[in-house]
Formats: C-alpha cells, structure tokens, sequence
C-alpha cells in the first residue's frame, strides 16, 4: 500500500539477512542517499536486524538515473541483490515501497515500476486546538513518507492558539499560544529551532511543508494579544471553545497589514518550500459591516460589499507573496472574488469550489468533507469519537478526485488531494492516531495510485497485513 503502477512477481525469496548492507555506487547528482533511513524503517521493523552503510557490494544498492520522472522509481528484487533505481526523489519513495513488501521470512522476489498519480499527496495537521510537540509531528511525517505522500499542511493559527514563534511579535507565544482550561493555561508554542528541526526531519523524506498562517478569520488567539487590529478594538481571550468566531482581522486598519507582512516575512524566511497557505475560510462579516475602518476601505476601494472586501484582502496578501516568489494556497472561500493566477485553490466545502478553480485555470487540490475529513467518524458505534458526520474506510478509499464534469484541460488542473486531521476532539495523540489511521492508508492509495489499479476487496486484504 499504496498498489504501484506495475508489479511483477517471481518465484522464490531474497532472505533477510542478520547484517543487511546499503549502499550507493552510481553517481547521486550531489545528492546523499537515503541509506540511513532505510536502515532505520528496516531496524524497526526488525527489531533484531542490523544494517552496515556501505558503497561495495551492497545487499541493497539505490542507482541513480536521472531520466525517471521526480518520485519515480524502479524496484528490483532478486535472490542476491535488491536495487532501487530512480532520482533523490524516487529513492526514497522506493525504500518506502521496499519497506511495506518485508514479510516475516523476507522479500518475494519481484519487479516493480512506479509512479505517482497526483503530485500533491497530502495531510494537514491541526495543532492549534491541541497543541503536539515535535515528535509527534515528526511520527506523523514517518507516517506519511511510509505511505509515499509527499505535502504536510502544518496548520499553525487559529482562535484556540497561536503556535509559531515570530520574533517580530513575542506577544504571539506569551500570549497568543495559551488557552484557559479548568484555570490553567494550555497550549504551547514552536520556536523557529522546532521548525527547522521538523522541516530536516521533512526533507530527508522528500516531504515538502506548507505552513498555514489563518486570515482574515479564526484570528483570535493573535487578536488576544493585539486587540487592535481588530475592527472594535477587544479586549479577547484566546479562543476557550471550538465554533466559528466574530472577531477578526479589521480589513481597513493599515495596522493589520503590516503586521500580517511582518509574520509572512518571517514565515518566508522559515519555510524553503514553494506554497504558504492563508487560510481564508469562514469570516464572518458582521464586525465589518459595522466598522468605520472597513467602511471606509470599501469606499476608497471601490468595493460594493463586505464579500468584495475579503476578496480584496485576501488578493492584497497573494501579491504580497507572490513578490517573495511563493504560491498562495487558500481553502475554497478565496474563490469568492478575483485571485492572482498562481494562487492554488484547496476545495473543502464539498467538490464544487475546486471544479470552479480548475475551470478558471488554478491549480486546485480536493478535500472535501465527504471523503477527506478524518475528525468525522469512522463509523456509527456509540463509543467512536469524532465529530460531525461519518466517513468510514471504503468512502475514503472510493474517493475519486477529478470530477467527472471537468474536460481534459481543467481536469489536468487536479494536482492534488490531501486527509484533514481537525484536533478539537483531539486531546491526545492517541486519538489523533486512531482517527488518521487506516484512513490515510486508503487515501494514500487514491493519491498514489492509478485508478484503474483501484479495488477494494484487493486493498482490504492488503490491509490486513499492512497493519502490522
Ligand atoms: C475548514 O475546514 N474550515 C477549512
Ligand atoms: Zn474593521
């Protein structure tokens, strides 16, 4: 799991060996190889093994061949010798792979070629209504790069916590990162050393981070500490309960644009990889409609109502970014206006915003709620915790993301699908776990995968084995 695009079984086995020795001989372009985490994912899994990293005469040998595609690759085990071929990138999807064939008396002989459907496979993480320090954000990343996914979407503000350092604003993790629970405070809060750490960890899986800064709404942990970039001024508590808040970012205060460029500046700065995502989901414009500010914005802008005003607030940070060379990503409600050409459209409330932005030319990643959304239920035992409605394995796993009305042109706008891990029923990070898991197994495979190798009885029983 995920099932490649062919794979051809021989007869017999390559054994386990009690040393198994890795190794690259072939030029790399300059890049290392993934020899090391190899050996980790093969330690854990074999508690017993050991692995010696080598360039002469490897068990397993990563070749390199710039001519396959970014994440291709091609695997080849034999009774002797395992090799892996491909691009950096390819590598270490195909020790992956490599991983997820190990049985208990070794690997059946066989051939694999491989490639990814989508080229964005991603899960998003919610650590602002539970806070989870690195490790746990690391397994999840493991997680991931076992299943050959390759986009974590690092969700790091919203009305329940603040959860990046800025060093423009210290205001932000002192008080910005905690909640009151019961009297005491909770939450927390990553310095820019946590990131790196986490982006390293990220990076030696090929696995590309998007951090996600919310705006104009779910901004009531930052409006805590600076209540005046709100429309009436506050005072506010960082968020104490889940919902959809009021308050927001005021639209006609130059105060809040400057403070929103000071934070991309330093997220910029932080995060190497090509997207940044602003959120843009659900603003309600009710302090808007009675601002002065906002009012006045709207008249000086042109605009004819507070719909436009988000629009122009949400294309204001997209030109801002696009100067810094990264791509706006926004959930569907961006939509709700014009949009620089580059901004990537992420499709939730359903399927219909993602088939709007694929029409209108914007790379557009899907998930929706009826597939994607792993805080809903997995099924309806009384006991099952999650929220909201029920998305049992096989819908996961039936999901389909290019919709059938798009033509060929805008259905190649499709580049993506990605699992929502939303925390506020989410205190601990066995809970997280449990809801992410298998479903993101099954949503690996629709991401990785060709449709046509899609089957769930195939998959169910691949399972069974794969849990383990
Ligand atoms: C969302 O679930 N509000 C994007
Ligand atoms: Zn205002």
């Amino acid at each position: 799991i995920p099932i490649p695009v062919n794979y051809n079984r021989g007869d017999g086995k390559f054994n386990w060996k009690p040393v198994m020795s890795i190794g690259c001989t072939t030029g790399s372009g300059g890049k290392s190889s993934p020899s090391k985490l190899l050996s980790s994912w093969l330690m854990r899994r074999k508690p017993d093994a050991a692995c010696q990293i080598g360039s002469k005469q490897s068990d397993i040998e990563f070749k390199f061949d710039e001519g396959l595609k970014e994440e291709a690759y091609r695997l080849d085990i034999s009774k002797d010798k395992i090799t892996i071929t491909g691009n950096q990138s390819g590598w270490v999807r195909g020790a992956a792979a490599l991983v997820m064939l190990l049985e208990d008396d070794g690997w059946a002989v066989c051939q694999i070629e491989d490639e990814p459907r989508f080229s964005w496979r991603g899960m998003h993480l919610d650590v602002c209504r539970h806070f989870f320090p690195i490790d746990r954000v690391k397994r999840l990343i493991d997680v991931m790069a076992l299943h050959r996914m390759n986009t974590f979407h690092w969700h790091l503000t919203d009305d329940q916590g603040w959860r990046i350092a800025i060093d423009a604003f210290p205001k932000l993790a002192e008080v910005s990162a905690w909640r009151d629970r019961d009297g005491q405070p909770s939450g927390g809060c990553y310095s820019k050393q946590d990131v790196k750490d986490v982006l390293a960890y990220a990076d030696e899986r090929n696995i590309q981070v998007v951090p996600e800064i919310e705006m104009p709404g779910h901004a009531r942990a930052a409006l805590a500490a600076f209540p005046e970039l709100s429309c009436n001024g506050g005072p506010f508590e960082v968020a104490n309960t889940c919902g959809i808040f009021d308050d927001v970012y005021c639209a006609g205060k130059d105060a809040t644009f400057e403070f929103l460029e000071k934070v991309l500046a330093e997220i910029v700065q932080l995060f190497p990889g090509p997207y940044l995502h602003v959120g843009g989901d659900e603003c309600p414009k009710v302090r808007w409609k009675e601002c002065p500010d906002c009012q006045g914005r709207m008249r000086k802008e042109g605009l004819k109502d507070e719909n436009e005003l988000q629009s122009w607030f949400i294309t204001k940070m997209g030109k801002t970014l696009q100067l810094t060379g990264k791509h706006m990503v926004g959930w569907d409600e961006i939509l709700e206006g014009g949009l620089p050409p580059s901004a990537v459209v992420m499709s939730w409330q359903g399927t219909q915003g993602g088939i709007e932005a694929a029409r209108m030319g914007h790379d557009v990643i899907m998930s929706p709620t009826s597939h994607c959304y792993f805080d809903y239920r997995q099924s309806d035992e009384p006991e099952e915790p999650g929220n909201l409605g029920r998305i049992p394995l096989e819908t996961v796993y039936g999901y389909e993301p290019v919709p059938s009305e798009l033509d060929p042109l805008a259905a190649s706008k499709i580049f993506g699908v990605q699992g929502n891990i939303w925390t506020e029923r989410m205190p601990t990070w066995k809970l997280v776990e449990y809801m992410a898991l298998p479903r993101l197994c099954a949503l690996a495979e629709v991401a990785w995968s060709p449709a046509s190798k899609k089957n769930w009885d195939c998959f169910q029983s691949r399972l069974t084995n794969h849990l383990s």
